[in-house]
């Protein structure tokens, strides 16, 4: 095995805590992941050394406190290799990110002109556009999902036309663990002069997207979901696109000049960071990318590949279990129900063997509708799960159906 993953076991120190009196099996990875040592460390000596507001303070605190905040920026610059540092935005989140992207583009936009979500998306990748096309007149077009939960691409492409101004998917489907074919998506989108938004959630703590290569023109990403802290994440905006949104937010730090006839703004990235930002959060975002390189993506990749496959293999020997997305092209997610229990139960009884597992929608309601279910239990991986926690997790859900049925 690449990783040395008593080593890494060791740097999450929530991982040796009992649940319910049983060694705690973290398998809702997807919905947040776990802080090593090494992060949390960050966050606390933020607070013990060096706490002070950035960019406005000539004192030596206010200085120290801007210069980690700025090498962030650039280790978020290097790390999903962003063409210029103030391309990216620090936000609260993907969900941040996106809204901040849907309030601009909506006023670029024309009664009748077209935009494009995928059927596998979160809610947040969903709400904020329906908004938008509310204010602004445009009509909503969806790409059909297939029974395999995978984009029906034949479709996506029938879809696109002269009207198409913005495509909307995500990397990597947070409810199937679908992996999008997003060059694909991106390069059709550009033959038509669409710009595409991809919400990088579920594919940032798996995969490491080259930016440049990819040519999006939005990317979003949650520092939660790559072992950072939650209320941070990132917006990539290609520099000719955040040129042209207007602000999101008014407030201090986006100003050029106030007066109270006219407020000129300040240059990116600072027209898009009003108010005091989540200046802890962003450092240990960047030392949490730093933690993540150093154990390697590929490394990463490869081996909750294994996981994928060898949990796989050992639930489709339950009678009656069914995944969801049982497709290959997907990371580190797998989405079940069993015949005639519902998610919640199996969830419960879980719960009470130690075992963290999410059950419901995921935040992912038209992905239910299309298999007509409430929702699914999803177990999802990251790189300090082992096979022993597997066959703990197997033998979990074959308890719980032997005393649900
Ligand atoms: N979006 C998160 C999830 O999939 C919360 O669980």
């Amino acid at each position: 095995m690449e990783l040395n993953l008593t080593k890494i076991r060791a740097d999450f120190p929530i991982l040796s805590r009992k649940v319910n009196g049983q060694d705690l099996v973290y398998l809702d990875n997807a919905a947040t992941s776990q802080t090593p040592t090494q992060v949390i460390d960050v966050i606390a000596d933020y607070y013990r050394s060096y706490n002070a507001n950035i960019h406005r303070g000539v004192h030596s605190l206010s200085q120290e406190a801007t210069d980690k905040f700025e090498q962030a920026r650039q280790n978020i610059q290097t790390h999903f290799n962003i063409p210029k540092s103030h391309e990216v935005i620090f936000t609260s989140g993907t969900t941040h990110s996106i809204n901040l992207v849907a309030f601009g583009f909506g006023t670029l936009l024309d009664p009748g002109d077209e935009v494009i979500v995928s059927a596998l998306e979160h809610h947040a990748n969903i709400v904020p556009w329906q908004m938008m096309c509310e204010r602004s007149g445009a009509i909503l077009r969806v790409i059909p999902m297939t029974d395999d939960g995978t984009l029906d691409m034949h479709a996506y492409k029938e879809l696109l036309n002269k009207k198409t101004k913005l495509v909307f998917v995500n990397h990597v489907s947070n409810a199937l663990g679908t992996i999008n074919p997003i060059e694909e998506i991106i390069d059709n989108a550009h033959k038509v002069g669409a710009a595409v938004l991809v919400d990088g959630a579920q594919a940032c703590g798996h995969i490491k997207p080259d930016l440049k290569k990819l040519d999006v023109d939005f990317y979003t990403v949650s520092a939660h979901k790559l072992c950072g802290p939650t209320g941070i994440g990132m917006l990539y905006g290609k520099e000719k696109w955040l040129n042209k949104l207007p602000p999101y937010q008014g407030g201090g730090e986006m100003i050029d000049e106030v007066t109270f006839e006219k407020t000129t703004y300040a240059d990116l990235p600072h027209k898009f960071e009003a108010g005091t930002p989540n200046i802890c959060g962003g450092i240990a975002f960047g030392a949490a990318l730093d933690y993540m390189n150093a154990v390697g993506f590929e490394k990463i990749g490869r081996y909750e590949d294994e996981l994928l496959q060898y949990t796989t293999e050992k639930l489709t020997q339950i009678e009656g279990l069914r995944i969801y997305g049982d497709n290959k092209h997907k990371t580190a997610v797998i989405s079940f129900n069993l015949d005639g229990i519902h998610p919640y139960d199996i969830g419960t009884l879980l719960d009470k063997m130690g075992i963290a597992v999410r059950t419901g929608h995921h935040c992912a309601q038209p992905i239910m509708d299309y298999y007509k279910i409430p929702g699914t239990v999803r177990a999802s991986f990251a790189f300090y799960n082992t096979k022993d926690e597997v066959d703990t997790f197997f033998n979990g859900v074959q308890r719980a159906v032997a005393m649900l049925r």
